[in-house]
């Protein structure tokens, strides 16, 4: 997902936007470069690759003003090199984008008609001539930027200053998030509030189709029909150092080890310790009106919709219809009116994500998110949100995020199991009574991290790893493949264990290594006989499972990872810790790019 920053600053900008874009780069890019308002016009330095790369650009040839933007690129049109790199120039603006221009091919031929040419293969550089080109017939900037968004179609989040003006900068926002940061006398842009948090913490955010116009005295806004509009001024809870990684080498594991205190958190808004019972905030609808319900999500998050599949059927009596958003959204799955869709989502923008939102809410059904970022799109779209009070999650891989969303989603299993009455107050007390041990097991398993980064040592230089799993085992089987092979780019995959025989066995030989996740649960014997058919066939096994289960099976593995004994309703959400290390200890032992594994984006704001 691109990234953008733009300030309207009392000093030199460059500084700012080469910060601003460090607090971009969990978001995934693959080049990066600012402009800046000169005494001459607009000049801008670009760069492929990471940022040292531009830093070392700008070592070499200075860049200076009062008013500048700035991009990380992920790349969509065009290969990730520097000259498709933003922003993009014309003779008269510089403009940063972030999402698709969905009609560039029409308007480059309409553009080109009238003797514009283009240097890069973006579409982003056709929207930059298409303003351009209203300036050359004489139109204001505001008035071009309104005849532009009327043409340009798309999912996208622009800022643009203009050669002329240098008290001005304009941003759009159509379905990619855009926050405008709010300074004394000077005034800034970003694509979310991480990248404003050093400037300043009162933040307005743009709604669908909005687009602003800032001056060093303020922001006014206005809506798809140009009519001004007015968006409130929040005060946000981010710092500067929520957003460093400490005295962590990469920001995943920080990420790790703040488990136990986020889970803590995330429980403390839905559980009483004193009645042990689960307060969910007001839903629009009475749980025992609703026949099923359907979860939604993308990868890790899609995981977080198995395991709570699982929970909802044993504890509420609640069939479960899980998707992936990307199969969802075309399936034309039939939605009886008044049902429940929930939506989780980490960023709360994965377009997929959103569009199956979108979807789910043209046919009538009541729209929950489980996010952790409150003001994105997904919040804004949801007839309610469960807030999973993770904190700003920088690697691109999924950890602290996934185990609040579980708390989160466990939380709201219990309280539909009592409103439906399928479980009395003393069936809710002993599951709160497990879910609120879950911050200090997973404290616990932390601290046998050393006893995991040997076992990394024994599974790096595999080139084909399976997890295995059963019950709620089987998504923690799926998200420790997933973690595995994002981080570390190993091809691994997770099996439910019992369908090893239904074909994957074939795999099995003494050069893959199987991971198995068996905590002591009624599903325990029958994993460990898969196990022993893998072990028969020369696997070599990491074994995840209690003291109990590794005194019966432990000797035959490799390794083990002991997990305290706890209920099987809260294994998969500590059983997840030790698959998040696993996976880290492996990428640092194949030297990949632990916080942004190549290709990849924190959030997939692009189908
Ligand atoms: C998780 O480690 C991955 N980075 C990825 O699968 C992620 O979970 C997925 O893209 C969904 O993102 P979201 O939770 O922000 O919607």
């Amino acid at each position: 997902m691109c990234g953008i920053i733009g300030v309207l600053g009392k000093q030199d900008v460059v500084p700012s936007l080469v910060d601003g874009l460090k607090r971009l780069e969990y978001r995934g890019y693959d080049s990066a470069g600012i402009a800046t308002l000169t005494s001459d016009g607009i000049d801008r330095r670009r760069a492929e690759g990471k940022l040292v790369n531009l830093e070392a650009v700008l070592d070499g040839n200075n860049l200076s003003g009062l008013a500048g933007i700035g991009h990380t690129r992920w790349a969509t049109h065009g290969v990730p090199n520097e000259t498709n790199a933003h922003p993009h120039m014309t003779t008269q603006i510089a403009l940063v984008h972030n999402g698709i221009i969905e009609n560039y091919r029409e308007l480059a031929e309409e553009l080109v008609a009238k003797g514009y040419a283009f240097e890069s293969e973006t579409d982003t550089e056709i929207a930059a001539q298409l303003i351009s080109s209203y300036l050359d017939d004489g139109a204001s900037p505001k008035d071009a930027m309104a005849q532009s968004l009327q043409r340009l179609q798309g999912a996208f989040s622009i800022a643009v200053i203009f050669k002329k003006h240098d008290d001005l900068m304009i941003g759009a926002r159509r379905g990619a998030p855009l926050a405008v940061g709010w300074g004394k006398g000077e005034m800034f842009l970003g694509s979310d509030a991480l990248a404003l948090a050093p400037l300043t913490s009162s933040i307005s955010y743009l709604e669908e189709d909005d687009w602003v116009v800032l001056t060093r005295d303020g922001a006014v806004f206005y809506d798809k029909n140009n009519q001004e509009v007015t968006r409130e001024v929040k005060q946000t809870q981010l710092s500067g150092a929520m957003i460093g990684k400490g005295n962590h080498r990469h920001f995943m594991m920080k990420e790790i080890v703040e488990q136990p205190a986020v889970i803590g958190e995330t429980l403390s808004s839905f559980f009483n310790p004193r009645s042990r019972t689960i307060t969910l905030p007001d839903l629009p609808f009475d749980w025992k009106d609703l026949p099923k319900i359907t979860i939604v999500a993308c990868g890790t998050s899609f995981y977080a919709a198995m395991i709570a599949k699982y929970w909802f059927e044993k504890v509420a009596d609640l069939s479960v219809e899980v998707d992936i958003a990307s199969e969802f959204r075309y399936r034309n799955m039939p939605l009886r009116e008044g049902g429940l869709a929930m939506f989780i989502s980490q960023s709360g923008e994965t377009a997929d994500t959103l569009a199956a939102l979108k979807y789910a809410k043209e046919n009538g059904q009541h729209i929950g998110s489980i996010i952790n970022v409150e003001e994105s799109s997904m919040g804004r779209e949801s007839d309610f949100v469960f807030h999973t009070q993770a904190g700003p999650e920088i690697g691109v891989a999924s950890t602290k995020a996934f185990t609040c969303q579980l708390v989160t989603l466990a939380c709201i299993a219990i309280d539909a199991g009592v409103q439906r009455g399928v479980i009395d107050h003393e069936e809710e007390a002993r599951l709160c009574a497990a879910i609120s041990e879950v911050p200090a097991r997973a404290a616990e398993i932390l601290e046998s991290h050393v006893n995991i980064k040997n076992l990394a040592e024994k599974i790096f230089e595999a080139n084909d790893i399976l997890y295995i799993g059963r019950g709620t085992g089987y998504p923690v089987a799926l998200e420790g493949a997933l973690k595995l092979k994002e981080l570390s780019y190993i091809h691994a995959e997770g099996y439910a264990a019992g369908e090893l025989k239904h074909g994957p066995i074939a795999l099995i030989d003494d050069t893959v290594p199987v991971i198995v996740v068996a905590p002591s649960d009624p599903y325990f014997e029958k994993t460990a006989s898969n196990m022993q058919e893998v072990m028969a066939r020369k696997a070599r096994v990491i074994f995840l499972s209690d003291a109990a289960g590794i005194e019966q099976l432990g000797e035959h593995a490799v390794g083990s990872i002991e997990l305290p004994s706890v209920d099987p309703f809260v294994a998969p959400i500590l059983y997840a810790l030790p698959v998040q290390l696993l996976a880290y200890y492996v990428a640092v032992l194949k030297g990949t790019d632990v916080d942004q594994p190549r290709n990849l984006a924190k959030s997939v704001t692009v189908e």
